[in-house]
């Protein structure tokens, strides 16, 4: 069986929710209280064994390059003031040995476009996807739950968790035969993006993913669908006809922050532990 060495991030996207906070600076950027969340997204990953991050990004986006890049000047600078604890929060351990790769997607063609760009780096090997929007606090982390579940049942594996009626059409949603369903897993029948009326379940695709290389066979060449974009789901969907894949209902606070609300909540949820409220 394949270790899962390898993550896609994909932040090409624009954040016109934040709109004026993401003029200069992209939406990945904003802060999670002092870490930006991005960081939560990449520790998530190297925690659970990945050694190498693939950002799909963009000409908007190079302040992500230079976050996970080394910042001798500062370094410095904080050294020689005496304030040596801080370069260990600027220069972390843990992203030591980690390999960053950014490839840039010039038009913003939707999700599945986005993972596409990453198939020459991945080649044949089964690959995490992590959308850092979707912050989910846990231990053990929602990637590494999928990671568990991809080892047990060897085939794709897709974040799931309920979500309210009215928020279904935000989301990804699958279809699954309740009667097989081992720890919270269920083989998935079908799958569908942001159906607007009669959802096949409140099962929702929450923005982790662990999936076969087979998935780029997919993806190319696939029509764009809603919002005129090229989605993920769609290439899932084809997949299913020829591999099994199961969902896998994950344990962990979800909080959107690619909208205001969940920003702010993800915030107030993690101040909580931070300042003992
Ligand atoms: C994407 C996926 C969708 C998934 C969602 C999770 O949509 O296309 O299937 O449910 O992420 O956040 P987006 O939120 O990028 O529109």
């Amino acid at each position: 069986m394949k270790t899962i060495t390898k993550a896609v991030f994909p932040v090409a996207g624009l954040g016109t929710r934040f709109l004026p906070a993401t003029k200069a600076i992209p939406k990945e950027m904003l802060p999670i209280i002092d870490k930006p969340l991005i960081e939560y997204a990449v520790e998530e990953a190297v925690n659970a064994g990945i050694t190498e991050i693939i950002f799909i990004t963009s000409h908007t986006k190079r302040a992500i390059e230079d976050h996970f890049d080394q910042n001798f000047e500062l370094e410095e600078k904080l050294i020689h003031s005496g304030k040596k604890d801080f370069v260990k929060k600027i220069n972390r351990d843990i992203f030591k040995d980690i390999k960053f790769t950014y490839v840039r997607q010039k038009t913003q063609n939707g999700l599945g476009d986005a993972i596409l760009h990453a198939e020459h780096l991945i080649q044949e090997e089964p690959f995490a996807i992590i959308l850092a929007d979707d912050l989910i606090i846990n231990n053990p982390s929602c990637i590494s739950q999928l990671i568990e579940t991809y080892k047990e049942h060897q085939c794709s594996v897709i974040g799931v968790n309920e979500v309210p009626e009215n928020e279904i059409e935000k989301y990804g949603v699958i279809s699954i035969d309740k009667s097989i369903s081992i720890n919270n897993t269920f083989f998935l029948k079908d799958i569908v993006e942001k159906p607007k009326t009669n959802a096949p379940s409140n099962l929702a695709v929450v923005g982790r993913y662990v999936l076969s290389s087979k998935i780029f066979k997919y993806l190319n060449n696939l029509a764009p669908s809603v919002g005129g974009e090229v989605q993920l789901t769609d290439a899932i969907k084809l997949m299913l006809d020829d591999e099994k894949v199961v969902g896998h209902m994950y344990e962990g606070e979800h909080f959107d922050c690619g909208s205001r609300h969940g920003y702010v909540n993800a915030i107030k949820y993690l101040a909580k532990d931070m300042f003992n409220e």
